[in-house]
């Protein structure tokens, strides 16, 4: 129990009302009891997109939006950017502590021999249009797992758990190599038990029929640390819909299906292609002017740009800038690049984005290295997605875990009408 209480005295009745305090906040079931009368069923918070409700303890990711930090469980994403691999990130995020090179040898082979899909997902990949949406088709097939695993309803039994934490981490890199290579008409290539993670996508993606393949380094190095970046970033919109959907007890291949569904939109996981996308409209530095005088008029929005939690630098934003031009040595220059620099100078000399401290984020770079590496535009929220189911399953496990996290179930305040009578057809 806290010494910190917060004292309110309710108007209506005149009573005075303790309510503790706890790490900056106030229990919201206990405005239950600020009540008018035994029948009033108390004071509720109301917060519609959750602007200032903790919905959860945890222990996996760290953010100071004002400072611009970031960190995996204590460890600055600076320093596993530079010095850790993607699935010895995804271990330090789902066991708590950094493996040791026995268990990240375990790790990585465990998760490798998991990376063959079962054939079923092959077929459904033929069944989709030519033209259809890469991200639609990762969560179509990630969904259709939950139906080839017997066990994976199982969520209470952590050894069936772990199993299914492996495979999705596995089969989510090769299925998003599947859906390239459905759209390139590709056979599919199998991993290769020696390469890292990212070495499996290039090579799960890019590999040709009959060639040997061997990841370009410098791009293996940084299509792992672009996972790195992008493996949890605590209690965002997607993270938020995998406890959502996992708090009713449903497999984790639906819950990440449906997280990854969550990620895929504009304002979220989709914001790397839509960043693309204004780039190449913007097209040339000169109309970079004229592109922010249209986002200040109110006519769309600078993606890339603003955090609901970063009111600074996206640590994340800062780290990928780096990186670019060892990209470019390799694979020459992106001249979309001279845009996105043209249009962060300007923006962060605007007052408009200065008094909303509106930033670049992590997408804001991210997809110039993408395609850069061959990557097409639209691929770039599924490779999202497939570094954030390991954040994602971290986040399910803790939940699972969690004796204080029940059914997630939000109230409501009614703005609808009052009781009224059936009106029959034909009287209507
Ligand atoms: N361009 C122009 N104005 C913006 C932008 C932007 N990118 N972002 C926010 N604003 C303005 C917004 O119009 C509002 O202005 P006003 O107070 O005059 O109405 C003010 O800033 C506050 O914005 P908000 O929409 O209330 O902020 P939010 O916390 O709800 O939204 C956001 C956060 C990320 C959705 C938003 O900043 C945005 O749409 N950014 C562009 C999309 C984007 O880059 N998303 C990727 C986020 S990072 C990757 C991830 O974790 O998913």
């Amino acid at each position: 129990m806290t010494d910190e209480q917060l004292t309110v005295t309710d108007q209506r009745t005149g009573r005075t009302h303790e309510l503790p305090i706890e790490a900056g906040t106030i229990p919201a079931p206990q405005l239950r009891e600020v009540k008018t009368g035994d029948d009033d069923f108390g004071l509720m918070s109301y917060d519609p997109s959750f602007k200032n409700t903790a919905s959860t303890r945890s222990a996996i990711t760290f953010i100071d939006g004002d400072n611009g930090v970031l960190r995996y469980r204590g460890y600055p994403i600076e320093q596993l950017a530079e010095e850790g691999t993607f699935l010895e990130t995804a271990y330090l995020l789902l066991f708590g502590e950094l493996p040791d090179s026995g268990e990240l040898d375990d790790w990585r082979m465990s998760v490798t021999q998991q990376m063959p899909v079962p054939g079923t997902i092959e077929q459904l990949m033929k069944s989709f249009r030519d033209d259809a949406d890469p991200m639609g088709m990762f969560i179509s097939a990630i969904a259709a797992l939950s139906t080839l695993y017997p066990k994976a309803g199982d969520v209470r039994d952590s050894k069936a758990r772990l199993l299914q934490i492996r495979r999705l981490i596995a089969q989510a890199a090769t299925i998003a190599a599947l859906v390239y290579r459905r759209h390139h008409r590709l056979p599919y290539v199998a991993p290769d038990e020696e390469l890292s993670y990212a070495g499996n996508v290039l090579r799960m993606m890019f590999k040709k029929p009959g060639e040997p393949y061997r990841p370009e380094p410098v791009l293996e190095r940084t299509l792992d640390m672009l996972l790195v970046l992008h493996a949890d970033h605590e209690q965002n919109c997607s993270a938020t819909t995998m406890r959502g959907i996992g708090s009713s007890l449903a497999d984790p291949y639906s819950a990440v299906a449906g997280a990854a569904a969550a990620l895929s939109g504009p304002l979220h996981g989709g914001a790397n292609q839509a960043v693309m996308e204004m780039l190449e409209e913007i097209g040339e530095t000169s109309r970079v002017p004229e592109f922010i005088g249209q986002v200040k008029a109110g006519e769309g929005r600078l993606m890339g740009f603003g955090h609901r939690v970063y009111r600074n630098y996206d640590p994340r934003a800062k780290i990928v800038k780096q990186v670019v031009d060892d990209v470019f040595a390799v694979t020459g220059r992106n001249r979309l690049i001279d845009v996105a620099l043209e249009l962060e100078k300007v923006a962060l000399e605007d007052d408009y984005f200065v008094e909303r401290r509106l930033y670049p984020n992590v997408d804001f770079y991210s997809g110039i290295i993408y395609q850069a590496i061959g990557f097409p535009t639209n691929m770039f929220p599924v490779l999202f997605a497939v570094a954030r189911t390991a954040g994602w399953l971290a986040q399910w496990v803790e939940m699972l875990e969690d004796p204080e996290q029940k059914i997630a179930r939000p109230r409501q305040i009614y703005i609808g009408p009052e009781e009224r009578e059936y009106v029959a057809l034909n009287e209507r």
